[in-house]
């Protein structure tokens, strides 16, 4: 069985409500899944895992949450090549850098060798019915990324 793990931040509950849907997703496809928020991770376990769920709000002026910054630190040296990925966040599209934590992290990632398979989802603040079932069918093309190799993006 593969081996996922979803990390993520969320201040005032929209990227943990994105979080929840997502993992329903990976778990309906019946994958072996471990949910952390980031204050609780190690980013050095990154590594144990097959397929990495990241997921973090926009904050400041397009930048990471004050959470993921310890950990996004602590990833600097991990060979994360062999890995797959996908990056998620709840965003506003009042401010001018509309969800820039997804795109940071998905840099972050590549960077390190782990293949991006899917465009970084960002919602516009609350998800909404339709947004959930968007998460889920997430985090399935995750889950059949790492088992079949298929890749929905590029
Ligand atoms: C001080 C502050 C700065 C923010 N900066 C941005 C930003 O640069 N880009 C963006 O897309 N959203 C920004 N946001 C909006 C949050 O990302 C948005 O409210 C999000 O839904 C919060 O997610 P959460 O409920 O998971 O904490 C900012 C919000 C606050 C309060």
């Amino acid at each position: 069985m593969a081996k996922i793990i979803l990390i993520y931040a969320s201040m005032s509950g929209n990227t943990e409500e994105m979080a929840d849907a997502i993992a329903a997703g990976v778990r309906e496809a019946g994958e072996d899944l471990t949910v952390m928020e980031v204050t609780d991770a190690n980013a050095a376990d990154l590594a144990g895992y097959d397929g990495i769920l990241l997921g973090a709000y926009t904050w400041g002026d397009g930048e990471l949450p004050y959470e993921f910054l310890d950990f996004y630190d602590d990833m600097e040296d991990l060979d994360l090549s062999g890995t797959k990925a996908a990056v998620f966040g709840s965003c506003d599209s009042c401010y001018a850098q509309v969800g820039k934590a997804v795109d940071i992290l998905v840099d972050r990632l590549r960077e390190l060798g782990s293949e991006i398979v899917q465009d970084g989802l960002k919602v516009e603040l609350t998800p909404s019915d339709l947004d959930k079932e968007l998460c889920r069918a997430f985090g399935r093309n995750l889950v059949n990324s790492v088992v079949h190799g298929t890749t929905v993006q590029q």
